[in-house]
């Protein structure tokens, strides 16, 4: 088996009995905010993009690049297409022209021709990726892999019990605008980007750790981002909050815990499994250590080479002739109406001011609220806010213009506004504006709904307490995931924190957890 490493969370698993592309991803993404980092577009995507299939692994604009595969990818490649709840997926892969379709069955093994085997695991819930995320698992003479992708799985079960998995590729880095757009003091800042960069090594940790592969390569890396108003995310400053750290941080990391099997591929690297999965050689465009070395000089070369691609996209987002407020609440106030869950979960008003600038910075000329107890869309009235955005008028008017469902999947991953909140960070904020569809909405209301209906009786034993095993939050097993630290649980698969005594979620809104001292 070759895997050829193409950037970021993308690769080419080749095998005697056919090829798989794994999300190629080369355009900026996200209000070209993010670039993939080490650039890949010189890659020969002729060659590459001639596959048998395709594997995008969820809708995100990192993984799924519409002109990308428009332009490069084989259609006569077949989509291995995870089993999502919304046809979203499959809807948008068709536009760009792809006619074959494998859809796959999650958890289940699928026998492909010439004795290949591949099975999905998709991820469904509201919070994975934009309603959607999902890792893939492949089987060939014996050689086994695992491209968990940036899917946050409860545990690595299933894919352990088809047998030992040789690679394991994963997630190592951030990709999420907390805490740097939060309008926070900057030494508070860091201390949460700080705890921020640790609870994502920790988890990596955990997975590795769950599955033991030979082998573990670090992959959906950190992006880069070369607008002059984004470039202090780059990890390059010295900055300990920092929560994109980049490959080689990770071997650095990853040594410290006792790390030894890590394969970090540069765009163009080749590596070969043999020996049944249990050799590994790999072969680079350049040497690893001296690219990461120069890494400031790349992103510099990068960001000058790309400033007239962001430039041009600069040029299509502003749309003053479109009445931003007439136009939200036509969008959103029927969705409201028919929100329960997740708009008595916000439970109050969440305020966008808008700038004349592409980002928070610069004057405010209009201020609009989505009141969600109200349910409504209107001007904002000098009130207490649950959330405050801020954001150039410029994007919102683009979003409306083509007629985005997915705010996470554009504004906010974008990183180009500034936000502030009144006590814990609220999951349906944000699960609400990745969902302003009516068919979005509708599955996200209905998982909710079934999730809250669920009872989870089964406990489990802490030293002194006794706690439901299920997390409050995605489900996971805290009999794995579960930290007690005194009176405090830290689940680790996102680093939820819980006072026991009380019950109470101290990362978010709701999420009571049902724990009790055990009586000794
Ligand atoms: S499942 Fe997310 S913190 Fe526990």
């Amino acid at each position: 088996m070759r895997i050829t490493g193409t950037g970021h969370a993308s690769m080419r698993i080749d095998t005697a009995a056919g090829s798989i592309l794994c999300d190629p991803w080369v355009n900026p993404a996200y209000f070209a905010s993010w670039f993939p980092f080490p650039d890949n577009s010189q890659l020969d995507w002729e060659t590459l993009g001639d596959v048998d299939y395709l594997y995008v692994s969820h809708l995100h604009r990192d993984h799924f690049d519409a002109e990308h595969l428009k332009r490069f990818i084989s259609k006569k490649a077949t989509v291995l297409l995870p089993e999502y709840p919304t046809s979203q997926l499959e809807d948008e892969l068709r536009e760009l022209g792809f006619t074959s379709f494998l859809r796959t069955r999650s958890d289940e093994v699928h026998e492909l021709d010439g004795g290949l085997k591949v099975m999905i695991q998709a991820l469904i819930s509201p919070t994975d990726g934009p309603i959607g995320d999902s890792s893939l698992w492949v089987e060939y003479d014996g050689v086994r892999v695992l491209n968990q992708n940036d899917a946050r799985p409860t545990d690595l079960q299933r894919f352990n019990e088809l047998g030992h998995v040789h690679a394991h590729m994963l997630q190592f880095s951030g990709a999420i605008w907390y805490p740097m757009v939060y309008e926070l003091p900057e030494n508070a800042k860091t201390a949460f980007g700080k705890q921020k960069r640790e609870r994502q090594f920790d988890r990596t940790w955990r997975y590795i750790d769950d599955l033991k592969a030979d082998f573990v390569f670090p992959i959906a890396g950190p992006p880069c981002f070369l607008d002059d108003t984004l470039w202090q995310f780059n990890d390059i400053h010295g900055d300990e909050g920092n929560i994109f750290p980049d490959q080689s941080v990770f071997l650095s990391e990853y040594a410290k815990v006792g790390g030894t099997n890590a394969v970090v591929q540069l765009p163009g690297s080749v590596t070969v499994l043999s020996e049944g999965g249990t050799k590994q050689t790999t072969e680079h465009p350049m040497p690893v250590d001296e690219f990461f070395a120069n890494k400031a000089a790349h992103l510099e070369e990068m960001r000058e080479r790309k400033a007239p691609v962001i430039a041009a996209e600069k040029a299509s987002w502003r749309h003053p002739e479109i009445d931003v407020l007439g136009a939200l609440k036509k969008q959103i106030e029927p969705l409201l109406e028919e929100s329960i869950y997740m708009a008595k979960g916000v439970g109050g008003p969440v305020r966008f001011d808008l700038t004349d600038s592409f980002g928070p910075d610069g004057e405010i000329v209009e201020s609009i609220v989505v009141d969600f107890p109200g349910k409504q869309v209107r001007p904002y009235a000098d009130e207490k806010v649950r959330y405050r955005f801020k954001t150039g008028r410029a994007l919102i008017e683009h979003l409306i213009f083509i007629g985005e469902g997915d705010w996470v999947n554009s504004l906010f991953l974008s990183c180009r506004f500034s936000a502030a909140r009144i006590g814990q960070y609220n999951e349906f904020v944000y699960a609400f504006f990745k969902c302003l569809s009516e068919e979005r909405l509708q599955y996200a209301e209905g998982w909710y709904d079934e999730h809250e209906k669920a009872v989870d009786a089964e406990d489990i034993q802490f030293d002194d307490w006794t706690v439901q095993r299920r997390c409050p939050h995605l489900k996971a097993d805290l009999s794995r995931f579960g930290i007690v630290e005194g009176n405090q649980l830290t689940c680790q698969l996102h680093g939820w924190k819980f006072d026991l005594p009380s019950g109470r979620c101290l990362t978010s809104v709701g999420h009571k957890i049902r724990a009790s001292k055990t009586e000794s």
